[in-house]
């Protein structure tokens, strides 16, 4: 470019933002101090500003649905009744958005996630009822009988305020109450601004809080070969595709939301991921849901979308049969535990003495862990991080309460 031309674009820039000044300067003052979404889907209010402020955030909306559907900034971010508001440039916005605001245009997936155990269950699994009003509570425990009326896990209480904060809650704040009445967040898989599907859809996504020896579900499904396919044939998977109409051509490959949550070939998408479950396999001993033979029936449908009837129903049998070698082992190990406490050879108090930390882990890690890996195809999972702790891990329960005997009786 020639200093010329140099010269000439600056003259233009700075006459276009001076007219930019006065045209703005011209404009009533009622469209600044009563927007409506029509009036900064018009001048891209909220966008224009913000490019200069917080740059990121705009280019990330600038890629999601709602940028190209017309949805702005603004209708997420405006205060709804029952929110805290705060006034900024002109406009009263929501100290914080929550479920509520999506919840205005997405009163299906809203009511959906409400039901599962991702809603109020999740928060009250650490901290009890107590955060939740009792509206709330009734809704949950229809659904979920003894998740919410119930008090804060002990576990977190030892462990203390701040770690609970940044440990237990991180995850489970997925079901949170909020101020304004609404339960839960949204952008725990959609994210705040790009709300994509495609992240939703990545095992990733799940595997934030679905990994770890308690429930590992992410590793798990990295050694089946779904998570195998996956990793190596994403680029061939179509992971935008509408929700409403998702096709195996799609996603020949089923990740977590597949199986649990997709669509897939005219089934019903659900935000509901209790759905499709027929058994509780995260108690330390499994029992079959009340919904037992609709939850089952409904995920197997998923399964036969891509494989024939006998293979998902020796896969099923299998799996069942896992439970039940799990639920023995685990029963026989917590029976030495009760057995000690009723012989007066242990305080009432849980997580005080090694043998009840040992006990803990063979359920909490192995047991899961086992059942887990059966129904999503970790053998690894089922045998040497399952299985095998079992023993090994009653064995040693055994040890502790022979030398607790012993001692007792020395002592009379
Ligand atoms: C005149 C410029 C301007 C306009 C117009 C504007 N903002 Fe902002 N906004 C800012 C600045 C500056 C900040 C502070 C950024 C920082 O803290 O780094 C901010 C912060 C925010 C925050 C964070 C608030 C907090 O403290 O947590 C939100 C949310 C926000 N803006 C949303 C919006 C929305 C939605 C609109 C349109 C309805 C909008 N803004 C219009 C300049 C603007
Ligand atoms: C789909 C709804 C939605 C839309 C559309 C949306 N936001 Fe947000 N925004 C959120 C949510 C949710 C949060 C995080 C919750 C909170 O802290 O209130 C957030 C947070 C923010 C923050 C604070 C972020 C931080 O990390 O400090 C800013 C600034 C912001 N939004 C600006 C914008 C701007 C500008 C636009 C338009 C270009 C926009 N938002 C569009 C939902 C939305
Ligand atoms: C003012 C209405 C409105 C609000 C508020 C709103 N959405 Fe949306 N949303 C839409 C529309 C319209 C679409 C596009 C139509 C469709 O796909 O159903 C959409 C689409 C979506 C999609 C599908 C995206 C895709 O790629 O197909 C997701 C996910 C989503 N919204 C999540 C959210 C979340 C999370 C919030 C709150 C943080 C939110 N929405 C708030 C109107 C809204
Ligand atoms: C890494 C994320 C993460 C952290 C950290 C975490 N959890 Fe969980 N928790 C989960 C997930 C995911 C499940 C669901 C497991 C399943 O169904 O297989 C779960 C299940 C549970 C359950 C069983 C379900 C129920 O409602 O009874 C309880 C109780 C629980 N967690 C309490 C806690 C406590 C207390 C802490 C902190 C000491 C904690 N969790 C830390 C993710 C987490
Ligand atoms: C546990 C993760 C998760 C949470 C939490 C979640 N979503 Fe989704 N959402 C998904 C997945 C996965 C899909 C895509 C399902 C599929 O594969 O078709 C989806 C799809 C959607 C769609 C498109 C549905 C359609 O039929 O076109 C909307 C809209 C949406 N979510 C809104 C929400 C809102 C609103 C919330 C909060 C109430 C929410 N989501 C919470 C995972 C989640
Ligand atoms: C922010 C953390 C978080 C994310 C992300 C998350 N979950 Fe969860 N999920 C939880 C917690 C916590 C629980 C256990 C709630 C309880 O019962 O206490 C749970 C429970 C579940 C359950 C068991 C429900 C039941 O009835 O026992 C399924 C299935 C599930 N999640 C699937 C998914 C899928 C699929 C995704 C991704 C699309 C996902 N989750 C993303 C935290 C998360
Ligand atoms: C091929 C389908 C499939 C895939 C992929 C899959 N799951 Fe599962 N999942 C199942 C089946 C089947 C069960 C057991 C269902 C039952 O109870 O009948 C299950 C059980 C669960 C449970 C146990 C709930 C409880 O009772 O403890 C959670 C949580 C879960 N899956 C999360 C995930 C996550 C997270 C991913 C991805 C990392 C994933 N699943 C991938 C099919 C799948
Ligand atoms: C979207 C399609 C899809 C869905 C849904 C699906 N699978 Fe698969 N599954 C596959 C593909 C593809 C393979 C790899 C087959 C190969 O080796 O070519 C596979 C492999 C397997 C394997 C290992 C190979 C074998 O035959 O032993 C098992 C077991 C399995 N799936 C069980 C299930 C079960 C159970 C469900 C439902 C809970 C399920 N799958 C859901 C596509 C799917």
């Amino acid at each position: 470019m020639t200093f010329k031309n140099i010269f000439i674009s600056i003259i233009i820039a700075t006459a276009m933002i001076i007219s930019a000044f006065l045209i703005q300067s011209a404009r009533p003052g009622i469209e600044v101090s009563q927007p409506g979404p029509e009036y900064v889907r018009a001048t891209g209010k909220c966008a224009t500003c913000h490019l200069k402020e917080t740059s990121a955030i705009v280019h990330q909306y600038s890629i999601s649905k709602h940028a190209s559907e017309n949805v702005t900034c603004y209708e997420c971010h405006r205060s709804l009744d029952g929110q805290k508001e705060i006034e900024h440039n002109g406009f009263k916005l929501a100290t914080s958005v929550t479920a509520l605001n999506c919840s205005q245009c997405h009163t299906t997936e809203y009511a959906q996630f409400l039901r599962s155990r991702h809603g109020a269950p999740a928060w009250a699994a650490v901290t009890g009822s107590s955060d939740f009003t009792e509206e709330q509570i009734a809704l949950a425990e229809k659904f979920h009988p003894g998740t919410v009326k119930r008090g804060a896990n002990k576990l977190a209480i030892t462990e203390g305020a701040g770690v609970m904060d940044k440990g237990c809650k991180a995850c489970h704040s997925v079901g949170k109450p909020n101020p304004d009445g609404s339960i839960g967040t949204c952008t725990a898989c959609h994210a705040r601004h790009t709300t994509s599907i495609a992240l939703a859809r990545q095992p990733e996504t799940c595997g934030q809080c679905h990994m770890g020896p308690d429930h590992s579900q992410l590793e798990i499904y990295n050694e089946s070969k779904h998570g195998v396919l996956y990793a190596s044939q994403k680029a061939h998977l179509n992971l935008n595709a509408d929700p409403k109409s998702l096709t195996t051509k799609d996603m020949p490959i089923p990740t977590c939301s597949t199986c649990h949550m997709s669509g897939l070939e005219g089934m019903n998408v659900t935000h509901d991921v209790t759905e499709r479950l027929s058994w509780w396999l995260f108690a330390p001993i499994s029992k079959k849901r009340p919904n037992y033979n609709l939850g089952q029936e409904a995920m197997k449908n998923t399964c036969l979308k891509c494989h024939a009837k006998t293979h998902v129903e020796k896969f099923y049998k299998e799996a069942e049969e896992v439970v039940f070698a799990t639920n023995d082992k685990v029963q026989n190990a917590l029976n030495i535990v009760s057995e000690l406490r009723e012989e007066g050879l242990l305080t009432p108090e849980p997580f005080d003495e090694p043998i009840e930390f040992i006990a803990f882990d063979l359920w909490h890690y192995f047991g899961r862990t086992a059942k887990h890996g059966a129904f999503m195809g970790g053998a690894d999972f089922v045998q040497w991080h399952g299985n095998y702790e079992l023993l090994l891990k009653t064995i040693e329960m055994e040890e502790i309460a022979k030398s607790l005997r012993s001692e007792a009786h020395s002592e009379k």
